[in-house]
Order: C-alpha cells, then sequence, then structure tokens
C-alpha cells in the first residue's frame, strides 16, 4: 500500500443529496423529510395568520387574547421546524421565502368566513389535519437517523390539545337552536374539509368553490371595523385624547392608573395584528417578532384586567380605547407609522412612568402591581430593541421614501401632530427626550393610591 497516497474529498460536494429523483428504495431520504416539513412550515404560518387576522373579528376579549395566543405558538413551531430544514439537504429557506400560492390560496379561501363559528371551524379541521401529519410522519421516519427531526416534533407536540381543544365551545353546539344557519354551517365544515385537499393536488387554482360564498361575505380575517366586546366600552374620543385621559375612570387619579393603562394595551395588540396579517413577504423573523410582540401586549392587558378585577373593578366602570382597523387604503402609510411611534415613542416614553410605579406600588405595599410593572418593563425593553430592528426596513418594504435615518423623527412628529400640537410646539420638544415623553403620555399621580 502506498503510504503517500493522499485522498482527497470535497466535503461541499453534496448536490447528491438535493436530488428528489434518485429514489433509496420506499425509504424516507433526508431531502424527503426537508420538503415534508417545508409543508407543515407553511401551513403553520397560515395558521397562524389565520389565529392573528381573526383577532378584531372576535367580539370577546378573551377569545382575543386566546387567538394571539395560539398564533404566536405557532411561530414558535415554524422556529424548530426551520431549524430542522436548515441541517437538511434541498430544502433551504431564505429570506424571500414566502408560503407557496396554492397553500395562500386554499387559506385565503377558507379564512374567509361568514361568522365567528364558521372561522374556528376552519381553524380546528386544518390545525387537527396538519396534526394528524405530524402524527404520521413521527410514526413513518427511522428513530435514529431521524431523532432530530424526531425532537422538534415531540415539542410541537406539546401543543396539540390546546390548539384542537380551542375551537371546541364554539362549534359544538354552534347554531344549535337556528336550523338555517345550521344548514350553512354544515355545508361550510364540509367545503373546509374538502379545500385541505385541494392543497395537495397538482396545478391551477383550486377546484372547489363554497356555493353560498356570496350570500354571506366574510365577518374577517382583519375586518374594517374591529368587533367591539360589550364588556370593554369606547371612550368618547372627541372630548379626550386617548382613554386614560378620561377623569371618569376609577383610577384616574392614583398610581393604580398604571394598572388600568396595561388592561388597555388590548387595543395596540389588536392593532399590531393588523400589521402581522398585512404586511406581506418580510423576512421570517419579522413576523416571529411580531408575533411575540402582538403576544406580550395581550399579556400586559391580561395582566392588567386581572390585577384590576382583584381590586375590586368591573372593567365596565372604565372607557376604553378603540383599535385603529386597516382599510386598503391606508395599510402603506398607517402601519409602518404606527409600528414606528408604538416601539420608538410610546414603548420607550412609559419606561419613566413604569420605573416610578415599581417604587409607589412598594411604598403603598401592593407587591403585585409593583412586580407587574417590572415584568412589563422587561418586555417593553425588548420591543423597543424590535422597533430597531424592523421599524425602518418597514418603511424600505413597503416603497415609502422615508429614508431610514428619519424614521424615529418622523415617527415622534406624527405622533405629537395627532395629539393636536402645532409644528412651533412640536420643534420645541421633538430634540429633547424627557420633555417629548412629557408630551407624548401622561405622568400619575404616585403619591395617591
Ligand atoms: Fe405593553
Ligand atoms: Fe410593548
Amino acid at each position: 500500500m502506498d503510504a503517500n497516497k493522499i485522498i482527497m474529498v470535497d466535503v461541499n460536494d453534496v448536490g447528491f443529496l438535493d436530488n428528489t429523483e434518485n429514489r433509496t428504495g420506499a425509504f424516507i431520504r433526508p431531502v424527503d423529510t426537508a420538503l415534508m416539513l417545508k409543508d407543515c412550515y407553511w401551513i403553520e404560518f397560515e395558521l397562524s395568520r389565520l389565529a392573528m387576522g381573526w383577532v378584531t373579528a372576535a367580539p370577546n376579549w378573551e377569545w382575543k387574547g386566546e387567538l394571539v395566543r395560539m398564533g404566536y405558538l405557532h411561530t414558535e413551531h415554524m422556529k424548530k421546524l426551520r431549524q430542522r430544514i436548515d441541517e437538511l439537504p434541498g430544502a433551504a429557506l431564505s429570506d424571500r421565502s414566502w408560503t407557496p400560492e396554492r397553500v395562500a390560496e386554499v387559506f385565503l379561501a377558507v379564512s374567509l368566513a361568514p361568522a365567528f363559528a364558521e372561522f374556528a371551524l376552519a381553524y380546528r379541521s386544518f390545525v387537527s389535519k396538519l396534526y394528524n401529519r405530524y402524527t404520521w410522519l413521527a410514526d413513518a421516519l427511522d428513530p435514529i437517523l431521524e431523532e432530530p427531526t424526531l425532537d422538534a416534533l415531540r415539542v410541537i407536540e406539546l401543543d396539540r390539545k390546546r390548539l384542537i381543544d380551542w375551537a371546541d365551545p364554539h362549534v359544538r353546539f354552534a347554531y344549535v337552536d337556528d336550523s338555517v344557519s345550521r344548514m350553512r354551517f354544515d355545508s361550510w365544515r364540509q367545503y373546509v374539509d374538502r379545500m385541505w385537499d385541494e392543497m395537495f393536488t397538482k396545478g391551477g387554482s383550486p377546484a372547489t368553490d363554497w356555493a353560498e360564498r356570496l350570500q354571506h361575505p366574510p365577518a374577517g380575517p382583519v375586518p374594517a371595523n374591529p368587533a367591539v366586546d360589550p364588556k370593554y366600552p369606547h371612550v368618547d374620543l372627541t372630548k379626550y385624547k386617548s382613554a386614560m385621559f378620561d377623569p371618569n375612570s376609577p383610577t384616574y387619579d392614583s398610581v393604580k392608573h398604571m394598572i388600568f393603562i396595561n388592561a388597555s394595551e388590548m387595543s395596540a395588540t389588536e392593532s399590531l395584528t393588523y400589521l402581522y396579517y398585512g404586511v406581506q413577504k418580510m423576512p421570517m423573523d419579522f413576523y416571529h417578532d411580531i408575533a411575540r410582540h402582538t403576544w406580550d401586549e395581550a399579556r400586559h392587558s391580561q395582566m392588567g384586567v386581572r390585577r384590576l378585577k382583584q381590586l375590586g373593578y368591573r372593567t365596565e366602570d372604565f372607557s376604553w380605547h378603540p383599535s385603529t382597523a386597516l382599510t386598503p387604503d391606508n395599510l402603506e402609510r398607517t402601519f409602518p407609522e404606527f409600528y414606528s411611534s408604538l416601539t420608538m415613542v410610546m414603548e420607550p416614553c412609559s419606561f419613566i412612568k413604569k420605573r416610578k410605579s415599581v417604587e409607589s406600588f412598594k411604598d403603598h405595599g401592593d407587591n403585585l402591581s409593583s412586580l407587574q410593572s417590572e415584568y412589563d418593563i422587561a418586555d417593553e425593553r425588548m420591543h423597543v430593541q424590535f422597533g430597531k430592528r424592523w421599524g425602518a426596513k418597514l418603511f424600505e418594504h413597503i416603497d415609502d421614501f422615508v429614508t431610514a435615518q428619519s424614521v424615529a423623527e418622523k415617527a415622534k412628529q406624527l405622533h405629537l401632530e395627532k395629539m393636536g400640537y402645532s409644528q412651533s410646539e412640536i420643534n420645541g420638544v421633538l430634540k429633547s427626550f424627557p420633555e417629548f415623553c412629557g408630551f407624548a403620555t401622561m405622568d400619575l399621580k404616585y403619591d395617591r393610591y
């Protein structure tokens, strides 16, 4: 044997792994797994859009929070899947990747449900079928060769019950005493189940449609007028610039107004769901960050409402800020502006009163409210980072003329204009951060509880 013989190995020459034609018997090859995971990845994304898109069509504050949570969980599944897809050959995802057309068409069709119950049914049908796929995969994959994939599926499996069971109260007895609507509901059910199969048939647009579509216009997603929960009556915006300025609120004159401000964050949540659903073809990391941000705002609202109720208040005793709806003509301008002013103005400015509240609540012996403000600040700090990451890109992405550098300035300017200040007043404070915050938000009566 020649001891000097050198064997050259090109470790990058693995193109043969990408070849989907090169069968290996009936076995699932790495490239097959990657392609199957990629199908699941886009279905998770569309389920997340479906859930987020219907938040503003839900006429109940609790349901809104639940849907945001579900939308977020789907993005967590996407992260697990993408991690594994990136390890496998043949199906790499890039920043420009987007839902395949057929999948997007099918999801759009079943998302246009005539009422909330029909939406809940469509969601349950599709999420159940996705979990059936995961079950099939977990059974078919080689337990040693594909153990990393099975690990990802194991994590996704944790949410099965929560996601599938969620719709049950909405669909089990839907229209039980209304035979006409029940017929509509049953025909919708058949349609939705057929549409899932359409997703995987090759060629052309989906063949099936729902015959009653014209008779029953969709109630969501992203409705022009967000559905209102009657337990959260709206503030009179002709009298006050924002709900927090309404002196009739029971907490108005005390530090406890901080809790109410948190409770009212469902309106920011809802605006973010429009952004999440409406902005197309940003990198997937953007959707993951926005999903987290949206869910955090829902959590802030939940912690606020929970505390108000513990302190003996009813949500009906307050007036609440309405959510901002997306319409086709305002999407391009309003939403990047909304996002920038949220992450570059409202959130950084709110640090000041939140930090003071942490101490004040402690002084008044209210440790739980103090703790809530601490968690709040921790989340908001992350949101400010999200804003730095995406605010400018959002403007660029939708071909707005604004440059990246001017976004923060523009956001502040717009915020103050909306609050009714004159240009000379704005110019006076624009460069000065603490004064600017004094204008943009309100201070609390920290000495009163
Ligand atoms: Fe918040
Ligand atoms: Fe926030």
